[in-house]
């Protein structure tokens, strides 16, 4: 079993001796992961470390405030870059999943590039672990700290080398070093957060109305589910342009509609792109599996449960909830009738929203986030 205080005195003088004397950038996103690799970073290397959160704006609400305060006994010196402006204009119209998190990739090594430059070095710190690079190669999506491992050549390409001190290590491990090395409950017991933030939770095109849509929604989905022991829980947020489709609605025996969003799944070994359905009558689980199981059959990745809806607003808003032990399979929890529909009225008071689901795809076919 994983033994944090081995796992230092082996990776102390490997880090020693790859960064030597220089200062070197830590990129913090106040994951898990990032913020463990940050925290092992100034344990070992001391003041040559520069750790910068990058507020890109699709951050959850008060998140670079909150990390920083979470984190000051163990990362004393977070620096807060502000570069939301810059990654909002370039992401705002993109549409395509793959080519959001592309963009949001090459943003996030530019940034780096200019902070490091402005910092004086030419070396930087990540907390990628096992599991980012294994799927990224599996080419299921692009993880947007995944470089090395895709023969992409950060010296080349942005001028600076990357150090990954986790890459071996998965989410469990990562968790206990993490409490090995002080920092609290909040951070080490945290439900992971992707790179690159709700930029993937504002499903199809960007705009930054539905950003401030999503990131309303999220918050109360973390309120409302975060004491019930699940691994992920959150909201996304796409366009409510939607056609029922009645060859499915006869086949699944309830009203089956189609959206013109697309989200991703797994068939395989292999990531897919397919459309979100939404289903509608009594919440029974039993019946909405086989109605998943029918559906994707189809061209449908995610199905969603119907429980709020109105005339007013454009958006649809969807509640994703999941057990998993490995993230690379995972289980909806049934959550009761009572408890959605009083999380879908407090995100309803958002007089853009239309409509509430509940996004009731196990991955696989579905995949924990929707792009
Ligand atoms: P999926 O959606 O592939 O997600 O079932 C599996 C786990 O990975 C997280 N995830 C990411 N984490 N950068 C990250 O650091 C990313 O680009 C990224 N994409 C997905 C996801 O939240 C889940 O925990």
């Amino acid at each position: 079993s994983f033994n944090p205080s081995s796992f230092l005195d082996e990776i102390s003088p490997q880090l020693r001796e790859k960064v030597g004397n220089s200062k070197v950038l830590v990129a913090v996103s106040g994951g898990v992961d990032s913020t463990t690799a940050a925290a092992l970073a100034y344990k070992i290397l001391g003041e040559n470390v520069i750790p910068v959160m990058i507020d890109t704006g699709f951050l959850r609400e008060n998140e670079a405030v909150s990390v920083k305060e979470m984190t000051k006994e163990v990362i004393p010196n977070l620096v807060i870059e502000d570069q939301s402006e810059f990654f909002l204009s370039s992401l705002e119209g993109l549409k395509d999943a793959e080519e959001k998190r592309k963009k949001f990739r090459d943003l996030f090594y530019e940034t780096i590039s200019s902070l490091a430059r402005k910092y004086g070095t030419n070396m930087m710190i990540q907390g990628t672990i096992a599991a980012d690079w294994v799927e990224t190669q599996g080419g299921i999506k692009t993880q947007h700290n995944v470089l090395v491992q895709l023969g992409i050549n950060t010296e080349s390409t942005w001028g600076f080398t990357v150090v990954e001190p986790l890459a071996d290590l998965y989410k469990n491990e990562v968790r206990e070093l993490a409490r090995y090395l002080g920092l609290p409950p909040e951070i080490s017991e945290r439900q992971p957060f992707p790179g690159p933030g709700l930029l993937i939770r504002v499903v199809g095109e960007v705009k930054i109305e539905k950003l401030m849509v999503e990131r309303r929604a999220n918050t109360v989905v973390e309120k409302a589910l975060s004491r019930k022991g699940l691994s992920q829980y959150f909201a996304v947020v796409f366009d409510s342009d939607s056609e029922e489709d009645k060859q499915k609605s006869a086949e699944v025996g309830t009203r089956v509609r189609v959206y013109k969003a697309r989200a991703t799944g797994v068939k395989g070994d292999v990531r897919s792109y397919g459309h979100i359905a939404s289903v509608e009558g009594d919440l029974n689980y039993d019946a909405l599996r086989q109605d998943v199981s029918k559906l994707s059959k189809y061209d449908v990745t995610h199905v969603m449960y119907l429980v709020k809806q109105r005339d007013q607003g454009k958006y649809s808003v969807g509640i994703r909830a999941v057990h998993t032990e490995d993230f690379m399979t995972a289980d909806v929890p049934e959550l009761g009738l009572s408890e959605l529909f009083s999380i879908a009225e407090e995100i309803m008071k958002d007089p853009l929203v239309k409509e509430v689901l509940f996004d009731v795809t196990s991955k696989p076919p579905a995949t924990i986030e929707l792009e």
